[in-house]
């Protein structure tokens, strides 16, 4: 397609011709869209923060600070992702002038990154479910094209002398289903180039990552097409939040690492290296948050994905929505293991992990991450399954600050056995349920692990275990944990025996049928269970009482909770 006829609207030319270009002070080191790429992996995201709607600091973060980039350096990221959301700060037609506040404040954060010496990809973000949804019924795709190019022409202007440490990406996951949207998002692509190029400065030297409907790697595959008759290094930006089941923890799928589960993680990222064989690709956005999934299982698959993304020369960007993985006011990592599982792999290096179920047929589910001992029950020596992966044992640490001996625990082939002695130390028949000890186990080479010593027991609620679905309503649910303080999945059964939702759970294992998700279904706080409005509405509106069976860490027969809504 010839980009002038495509996008060159007499009304764009006017505003483009209008106005003189940037120029900008110094030279620019022209860098390869590979060696951008390349150099940026592993990167990390600053979710929810200048994407944030409104305006920053109005969801779960406060306005970024400084200091954030410091902890991201000091973990071994080499490159941040900046979403911005721009909507509430364009003006009308014909102009759609972009608060200059917000221009200089985005600029302000770009250098806050680059000076840490960061590569950075800045973007327009949430406008993509706003004002650019050109799916939208009635949606004027013409207009939408001005003020996709009035916007980007005034970034362009206002970062237009930034480095060659500075990309831009046009639109974060643009809608859209069918190839005439795709058709749409390909002139988008162009409309972008244009406006950056009219607005001059280093843009037509500047690496871009240009995007396909949804930043989905099979409607990107099918349908992408590169615009022509602009000079800039590109790569194609994609997104990357697979199996679907397992990252936001719906329908039950606690387990991960199956060599099926393996293989179709790989076939994604081959398949789109495949439809693109020298073009350089970035994942932009992948996650497995620490919140619900399980911990032995997220290792895993952090490991291989990373892995997998190397193999297909893929660089890979993390997303942390602030709640996930930094904690940004106490500069701690949430999940240390994961970041440290996610830099090694991405240097090279082999990481041990602790096994875990990996069987979808399973009817419970191990897992190394932890040694659960339960109220009750005699005091044993423990065995945990290791993926060492050739690596050696080197030693463990107990928190605060000892060193365990070979009176502690030994190393038969690939499992660590703890003593007995030295369980007791921390454990015993009666003791009160909680997290007891952080055991941090390095190895030959690779990610350390940490696993949770556990003493567990069956939570017990605090209330009545039933109510009458009431609609429009979350229902807490007062809990007192016993161990871990969250569920591990929740079953949903109608008093007719049938599946509150989702029959097609039948044909998964045992641990997925009739199970509901996280989030949309259920959630819990420090003190409830949450069964969430979306389950009320559904039992309300089924008609049918229904019966929650929560069930908790570890996930195996017994350790759960019942709790029925009426209708
Ligand atoms: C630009 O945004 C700032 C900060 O939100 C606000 O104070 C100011 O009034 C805005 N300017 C215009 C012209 O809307
Ligand atoms: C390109 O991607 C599509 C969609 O994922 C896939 O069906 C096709 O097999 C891929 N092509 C190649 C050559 O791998
Ligand atoms: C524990 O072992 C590490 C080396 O693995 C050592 O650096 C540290 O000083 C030891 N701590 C104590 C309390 O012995
Ligand atoms: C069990 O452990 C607790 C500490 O967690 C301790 O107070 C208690 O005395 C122990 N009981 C026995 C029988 O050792
Ligand atoms: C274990 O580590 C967590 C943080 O990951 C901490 O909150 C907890 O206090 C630690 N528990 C023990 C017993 O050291």
């Amino acid at each position: 397609m010839k980009l002038q006829s495509a996008v060159a609207t007499a009304s764009l030319l006017a505003l483009a011709s209008a106005q003189s270009k940037l120029q900008c002070p110094g030279t620019f080191n022209p860098i390869s869209a590979a060696d951008f790429v390349k150099a940026l992996n592993p990167g990390w995201n600053l979710g929810n923060t200048l994407d944030a709607v409104p305006e920053e600091g109005r969801w779960n973060n406060p306005p970024v600070a400084p200091s954030t980039f410091d902890d991201i350096k000091a973990s071994g990221f080499k490159s941040i992702r900046l979403p911005v959301t721009w909507t509430t700060k364009i003006g009308p037609p014909p102009t759609y002038t972009v608060n200059s506040t917000w221009l200089e404040r985005v600029s302000t954060v770009l250098d806050q990154i680059t000076s840490r010496g960061f590569y950075a990809i800045v973007n327009v973000h949430h406008d993509s479910l706003e004002w650019f949804d050109f799916t939208a019924p009635g949606a004027d795709v013409k207009a939408i094209e001005e003020k996709f190019y009035r916007l980007w022409y005034q970034i362009g202007e206002k970062l237009g002398c930034k480095s060659n440490l500075v990309a831009f990406e046009p639109i974060n996951e643009p809608k859209g289903t069918t190839m005439e949207h795709a058709d749409v998002m390909n002139r988008m692509n162009a409309v972008f180039l244009k406006a950056i190029n009219d607005a001059g400065g280093f843009n037509a030297q500047r690496v871009v990552t240009l995007v396909g409907l949804g930043e989905d790697s099979i409607k990107t595959s099918q349908w992408f097409k590169p615009p022509t008759g602009y000079s800039n290094p590109w790569a194609l930006q994609y997104h990357y939040y697979s199996p679907y089941d397992f990252i936001f923890t719906a329908w039950g799928k606690t387990i991960w690492g199956s060599d099926d589960d393996k293989k179709s993680l790989e076939t994604d990222l081959k398949l789109i290296r495949q439809n693109f064989t020298d073009i350089p690709l970035v994942i932009g956005e992948w996650a497995a948050s620490p919140v619900a999934t399980e911990s032995a299982a997220r290792w895993k698959y952090m490991d291989h994905f990373i892995r997998m993304a190397a193999k297909y020369n893929t660089a890979t960007m993390l997303w942390d929505n602030g709640a996930d993985f930094l904690d940004r006011a106490s500069h701690a990592w949430r999940d240390p293991v994961a970041e440290r599982v996610i830099i090694k792999a991405a240097q090279g290096a082999v990481n041990s992990l602790p096994d875990s179920t990996e069987d979808a047929k399973a009817t419970s589910q191990t897992s190394s991450a932890h040694v659960f001992h339960k109220v009750g029950e005699a005091v044993n020596t423990q065995t945990l399954p290791f993926k060492l992966n050739g690596n050696t044992v080197k030693g463990i640490q107990a928190s605060p600050d000892s060193n365990l001996t070979s009176a502690d625990y030994s190393v038969s082939g690939s499992n660590i056995v703890f003593t007995t002695a030295f369980l007791n130390r921390y454990i015993n028949t009666t003791a009160t349920p909680g997290i007891k000890a952080n055991l941090t186990i390095s190895f030959s080479q690779g990610a350390s692990s940490q696993i949770q010593l556990v003493q567990w027991d069956i939570p017990t609620l605090g209330g009545a275990s039933t109510s009458k679905a009431e609609k429009g309503k979350d229902i807490r649910i007062p809990i007192t944990w016993k161990g871990i303080a969250k569920p591990a999945a929740v079953k949903a059964i109608s008093s007719d025996g049938k599946y509150l939702a989702d029959d097609w759970t039948q044909y998964l294992g045992p641990l997925q049928q009739g199970y509901a998700t996280y989030n949309n279904h259920w959630n819990w706080d420090a003190g409830n269970l949450i069964l969430t409005k979306g389950a009320v509405d559904t039992v309300a509106n089924a008609k049918k009482s229904t019966t929650f069976t929560f069930e908790f860490w570890p996930r195996v027969p017994g350790n759960s909770v019942k709790y029925t809504l009426t209708a």
